[in-house]
């Protein structure tokens, strides 16, 4: 990939790079999903006592073997500045219309080249391992952070438990494709944020068992908010965060390198690795620095985002400049 130095952008216009939007279907779509919303809330309300919670505490002991010391962003930050496309392409979309979505009933399938492929109920996952808080820093394509408290196990606890076969080398995750929970998905919308439907994202074999890759169900202290992608999810410290897949229905494991909405998007700008490099530009902006929500100067991205000790020997041999 050939590598440009990027004009300096603002951060709006960088936000604005990442998708190329039609807000005027996108506003009709919204109005369509607030129609669907009350319907669903009228029709809801006679088996409301059925439904499981899908707020509330979700305990967990804090790991510090794999957790940064920095302090975290607030609550408010981490749930109103959100990168959600499936719900529109602006930080408070995802805020906004989280509501249309319905974490419960949900099922993950997890399949493709393993001895025991399953499909496994959320609640039932909930309780395959011990929840853990693991407090990482999630560093933002467009070079914005956060620090969060994330809630969950280890993702190697669950490909454990359906049994890899040799062959399996990647690991697929699909986000759940539904235009009534997901507005952004609604047909005529297609190409609007850039990205076909469903949001898919993918990791090594080896990258997906590292005991950094966090199986996440919550975060601080609390069962994961709709925008932060309940009632699943992925988190990959060391990547950018659009590695992190949210709301995931499908995990796959499979022979070939699996492809991924932001690569299948802009091959040249979004990388099947995105380990966080501070070396390598996106072709249209430095990510030398980032901002963290909340400060005011910009501070010096770290490579691999701070876990180059733990990740760095996944990579020897591989041209990280190259294979971004
Ligand atoms: N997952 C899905 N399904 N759809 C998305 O648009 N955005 C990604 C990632 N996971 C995204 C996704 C991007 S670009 C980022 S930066 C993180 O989610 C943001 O996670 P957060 O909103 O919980 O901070």
């Amino acid at each position: 990939m050939p590598i440009r130095r990027a004009p300096r952008l603002t951060e709006a216009e960088v936000t604005d790079e990442a998708v190329y939007l039609n807000r005027r279907a996108f506003l009709a779509a919204a109005a369509a999903g607030a129609a669907t919303l009350a319907l669903a809330g009228s029709q809801g309300s006679a088996g409301a006592g059925a439904v499981p919670s899908t707020r509330g505490p979700l305990p967990a002991l804090r790991n510090p073997r794999w957790s940064t010391t920095e302090p975290t962003n607030r609550l408010d930050e981490a749930t109103t500045y959100n990168n959600f496309y499936e719900f529109g392409v602006d930080k408070d979309d995802p805020a906004r219309l989280g509501h249309l979505l319905h974490p419960r009933p949900w099922t993950v399938q997890v399949g493709g080249l393993v001895r025991k492929p399953a499909r496994f109920d959320v609640d039932d996952l909930l309780k395959l391992a011990p929840l853990e808080e693991r407090i990482y820093p999630l560093r933002c394509v467009e070079a914005w952070s956060m620090v969060i408290p994330w809630i969950g196990y280890p993702l190697s606890a669950l490909l454990k438990r359906v049994e890899p076969l040799g062959s399996a080398t990647f690991v697929a995750f699909t986000t759940l494709l539904d235009p009534e929970q997901f507005p952004a998905q609604k047909p005529q919308l297609l190409g609007f944020a850039g990205l076909d439907w469903p949001y898919a994202e993918g990791l090594r074999l080896d990258e997906a068992l590292h005991p950094l890759t966090l199986l996440t169900f919550g975060m601080y202290g609390q069962v994961l908010p709709n925008q932060n992608g309940a009632p699943i999810r992925v988190v990959i410290p060391w990547k950018y965060g659009f590695k992190s897949a949210k709301s995931i229905v499908r995990i796959t494991l499979m022979r070939e390198q699996p492809k991924t909405a932001w690569n299948a998007a802009a091959p040249q700008e979004y990388g099947f690795y995105a380990n966080v490099n501070p070396t390598v530009d996106h072709p249209r902006w430095s990510q030398a620095t980032e901002r963290r929500l909340g400060e005011f100067r910009r501070r010096k991205t770290a490579p691999f985002n701070g876990f180059a000790d733990e990740v760095a020997a996944l990579y020897t041999g591989m041209d990280l400049r190259r294979d971004y």
